[in-house]
């Protein structure tokens, strides 16, 4: 009798779905409560609590939560017993054990919740690394794969008036078939490494909106916003208040809206990066945003900003907090690391090699730092597999989805260093396509490779040349290639497009000190910065570059003992915001620019 009411109710709880819904944006403009912080989490090497001893997937997995009700119950695992963790964090930095671990951790965390009658609650993730599968109160909301885009899942269907759980199977493991792939020069950090949130939404949402200057002759502001609901006649009211506009537009049968209108905004600018309070509402719901209004394009080997010319002064950087701190996510650990770009002289930074998180991209924006936005089709991909493509699509779409209101964030980046093939070409073919469709107010590009010379002469060929608004290379003389060659190599880049040198750099410990010729000396990384960036000068065309790298960071690839121990070395910063010789080069170079 009560194995069978066990099993009706189990049957009747899987009944009741999740929605996997379309990215929200602008959820920190939302109605939002946190359920970041301390979370239980178990340790599941061999996904004993997902697969049963057959490797078949189990109903009562710990996703259940299973408590034994009687003295003779078996239960082997116990989340309220388990060690805790902070969320979003990654597990590597937060359990010694866990410092080289790729597998499963399963993460728990219990919650008040009071339903309001006539609401929806969205359960959003800022990011998972790398396949997550969530449970709310034992029942599945949802699977995800990708490490650095947000999800969310609408589970008012899945929660009760009181005490909740959401259980997340989180696996960090490596697959051929990922986005991604196996082998990258990154810290695979695992876990919730981002904010995870409920979010109240009305029953028919403003699901996502679009506010730019569309041209700077007219000053014409555009806007359209997207219902979650394919219903017309909807009232949808768009106020800038500094601007004194106040604007009512109404749903088509997509439930979308557009409009134009005229408006005389200061313009974002590194200098002046004036961003100006937006309220969208739709009935009694209002989502606030701060957007500044820029226009960017290129004119011949120009980047143009607010149709003035720019030379991007740059920097790469990973989304590591310093300090061997982890997987940075927070406002604070966006200010740091940018400000040591400022130091530089920096007016803008690669974000490499996957979106990071919104705070880092929202901090850039209100410290005038312009942003290139990168999904990590990194190195071979499995470019014939459409599960793959389907990925990498969907992590564009994320991307875009997530920050298409950015006045700084001007280039999106579909790849990096991704060997030359015909199924290459196909795969990054569409991926630049798509990208221009879903904004074709933004420049597009891709990290290329220029590796060899013959007789000093680099050569510049890709397929990818004529879908990318902007050519962009990583190049590594005077470190992995032509030692001290710099200054005899001459460049042909045949295209009449804006030039990126999106990589270039060498190795340094810092505090090691030796004759220039020296690998790992700071004389050694200080000498290849001035070769290549009296270098660079050169280069016909050149409208920025963004060297490898701010600041030292965590590398499983990296293994040289006494030196490495599992850093890159090729920071300007030690990972402890320590300045090497080479930073004061690249200061002072930029300060020329
Ligand atoms: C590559 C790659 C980086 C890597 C760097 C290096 O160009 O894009 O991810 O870290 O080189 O070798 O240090």
């Amino acid at each position: 009798m009560r194995k069978l009411l066990t099993l009706i109710l189990l049957a009747a709880a899987l009944t009741v779905k999740a929605q996997d819904i379309p990215q929200v944006a602008n959820i920190l403009g939302r109605h939002i409560t946190s359920l970041n912080g301390t979370w239980h989490y178990i340790v599941d090497v061999q996904e004993e609590g997902y697969y049963d001893y057959r490797m078949k997937p189990m109903r009562n997995g710990f996703f259940i939560n299973a408590k034994p009700q009687r003295p003779e119950d078996l239960i082997e695992y116990d989340f309220d017993k388990a060690d805790t963790m902070q969320i979003p964090g990654d597990w590597n930095t937060q359990d010694q054990r866990l410092f080289f671990y790729e597998g499963t951790v399963w993460l728990k965390r219990s919650f008040e919740f009071h339903p309001e009658a006539g609401r929806r609650t969205l359960l959003y993730f800022g990011a998972v690394n790398y396949d997550a599968h969530v449970y709310v109160n034992g029942q599945k909301a949802g699977h995800h794969q990708g490490g650095f885009t947000p999800f969310n899942y609408d589970v008012t269907d899945l929660l009760k008036d009181g005490e909740n759980q959401v259980i997340v199977k989180v696996d960090n493991k490596r697959h051929p078939e990922d986005v991604p792939t196996q082998i990258f020069d990154w810290w695979n950090y695992g876990g919730i490494t981002r904010d995870v949130l409920l979010v109240s939404v009305a029953p028919t949402y403003v699901e996502n909106y679009k506010l730019q200057l569309a041209s700077l002759e007219g000053r014409l502001l555009q806007f359209s916003a997207k219902l979650n609901k394919a219903e017309a006649g909807h009232a949808i009211t768009l106020r800038i208040p500094e601007l004194k506009i106040v604007k009512k537009l109404t749903t088509n049968n997509d439930g979308s809206a557009t409009i134009s209108m005229k408006a005389k905004p200061q313009l974002w600018t590194p200098e002046n990066p004036k961003l100006y309070k937006v309220e969208i509402q739709l009935g009694d719901e209002t989502i606030s945003d701060e957007i500044g209004f820029r226009t960017i394009e290129t004119r011949g080997k120009q980047i143009l900003l607010n149709g003035e010319p720019i030379f991007l002064k740059g920097i790469s950087i990973h989304e590591e907090k310093p300090n061997g701190g982890g997987r940075a996510n927070s406002t604070d650990d966006a200010h740091t690391l940018l400000s040591w770009a400022k130091e530089l002289g920096c007016n803008y930074v690669r974000l490499a090699h996957y979106p990071h998180n919104e705070y880092a991209v929202r901090e850039a924006e209100r410290m005038g730092i312009l942003v290139w936005s990168e999904i990590p089709v990194y190195w071979t991909i499995a470019w014939t597999n459409p599960a793959t493509y389907a990925n990498a699509e969907r992590q564009l779409d994320d991307m875009i989805a997530r920050d298409q209101n950015r006045a700084n964030v001007i280039i999106w980046s579909i790849a990096n260093e991704t060997p030359h093939s015909a199924e290459r070409d196909t795969f990054l073919g569409k991926l630049a396509k798509h990208a221009r469709q879903l904004d074709p107010t933004r420049l597009i590009s891709m990290a290329m490779e220029v590796t060899g010379a013959s007789n000093y002469h680099n050569i510049l060929h890709d397929n990818m040349s004529d879908l990318v608004d902007v050519v962009s290379f990583n190049q590594y003389i005077g470190w992995y290639r032509d030692v001290n060659d710099a200054s005899k190599m001459t460049w042909e880049i045949p295209y009449d497009k804006p030039v990126i040198i999106s990589e270039f750099g060498g190795g340094a410990k810092y505090g090691l000190h030796g004759p220039k010729n020296q690998r790992w000396t700071e004389e050694f990384q200080e000498n290849l910065y001035r070769e290549n960036c009296a270098m660079l000068d050169k280069i016909d065309g050149l409208a920025g570059t963004t060297p490898w790298i701010l600041k030292d960071f965590r590398s499983p690839r990296r293994v040289l003992t006494g030196i490495q121990d599992y850093y890159n070395r090729k920071g300007v910063f030690s990972d402890k915001g320590e300045k090497k010789l080479a930073f004061y080069v690249l200061r002072d170079w930029y300060a020329t620019k």
